[in-house]
């Protein structure tokens, strides 16, 4: 396992790093996305995503073509397996709320795709039309929340395992999403509920080597063994645990802004306060990785 990282302890030569707050996330400067192809300077960037777990970069002009070839550096893309893709970017999609609207996509606490057998490790999102105010998106370290437990309750939970299902969410479980939301076309909900996995609770992030929780309520049936009864008290407890204020982030965007998050050890959940604005994002996803 590899050495935990810690954050500081070697400074940047060519980025600057800001932190958004106590717990995660960082805004970077002196970095153009578009452009940038200095492996020294990637080296530095990846390290922040490492570090801070949420990254932030404002006022890039970012095409779809450029959305790739930044993703990349994080991880290949990774396709959404709900919602129809852009025509020539598939593996990007557009997330669309418009001003007639009131249900948002992403809003509620979650890790991408956790229902996957390999679920992205990260992913980016591009504000391409943002409202005057409202739209931001929360975020919550899951590392900050695994070690804020009791050495008790570290040890029943690093026991576990999860039974991860897209029912929940696109199949008319307790979490329902709508067939489709503005422009954005959300297919094969019918197939949902084939579409599932088990995972640790508690995961190991590979670079840093530190321990995060993993689970919600958009994407969590039950622990495995256990009814889904059974498996309540204590899934409230954590999912009410791990989005404490002070283990939380949260990004205001603009166009232009770009953010990219470690979907492995952080949750995010898309605030739905703007209703009469339009709001539009272009997002990919990066990385397939099995929890362990
Ligand atoms: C998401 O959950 O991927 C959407 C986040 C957002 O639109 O802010």
């Amino acid at each position: 396992m590899n050495k935990p990282v810690e954050k500081g302890a070697v400074a940047y030569q060519s980025i600057s790093v800001s932190p958004l707050a106590g717990a995660l996330g960082a805004e970077i400067g002196g970095v153009n996305l578009v452009t940038l192809e200095d492996d020294a300077v990637w080296a530095e960037v990846l390290r922040a995503f490492v570090e801070h777990s949420v990254l932030v970069f404002r006022d890039q002009p970012i095409e779809p073509a450029d959305l790739m070839r930044i993703g990349s550096r994080f991880g290949p893309p990774s396709y959404y397996p709900f919602v129809t893709g852009m025509k020539d970017f598939p593996y990007i999609f557009e997330i669309v709320k418009e001003p007639s609207e009131k249900v948002n996509f992403g809003g509620a606490w979650h890790s991408d795709s956790s229902y996957l057998v390999e679920p992205p490790l990260g992913t980016v999102l591009y504000a391409v039309e943002t409202p005057s105010h409202g739209g931001d998106t929360l975020f919550t370290s899951t590392y900050l929340a695994y070690d804020a437990l009791s050495e008790g309750m570290k040890k029943i939970v690093g026991s576990l395992t999860g039974v991860f299902s897209a029912e929940l969410k696109y199949g008319g479980g307790r979490t329902k999403m709508h067939q489709s939301i503005g422009a954005m076309k959300i297919h094969d909900t019918d197939k949902a509920a084939e579409v599932g996995a088990e995972h640790p609770i508690v995961r190991t992030h590979p670079d840093s080597g530190r321990k995060a929780l993993y689970l919600s309520r958009s994407h969590t049936v039950h622990f495995e063994g256990m009814t889904e009864e059974e498996s309540r008290p204590l899934m409230d407890y954590l999912i009410a645990h791990q989005v404490r204020p002070e283990f939380t982030c949260r990004v205001r965007w603009s166009p232009g802004t770009l953010t990219v998050w470690d979907n492995r050890c952080t949750q995010h959940n898309a605030v739905n306060d703007y209703h009469g604005q339009r709001r539009r994002m272009r997002r990919l996803t990066v990385g397939s990785q099995r929890p362990v």
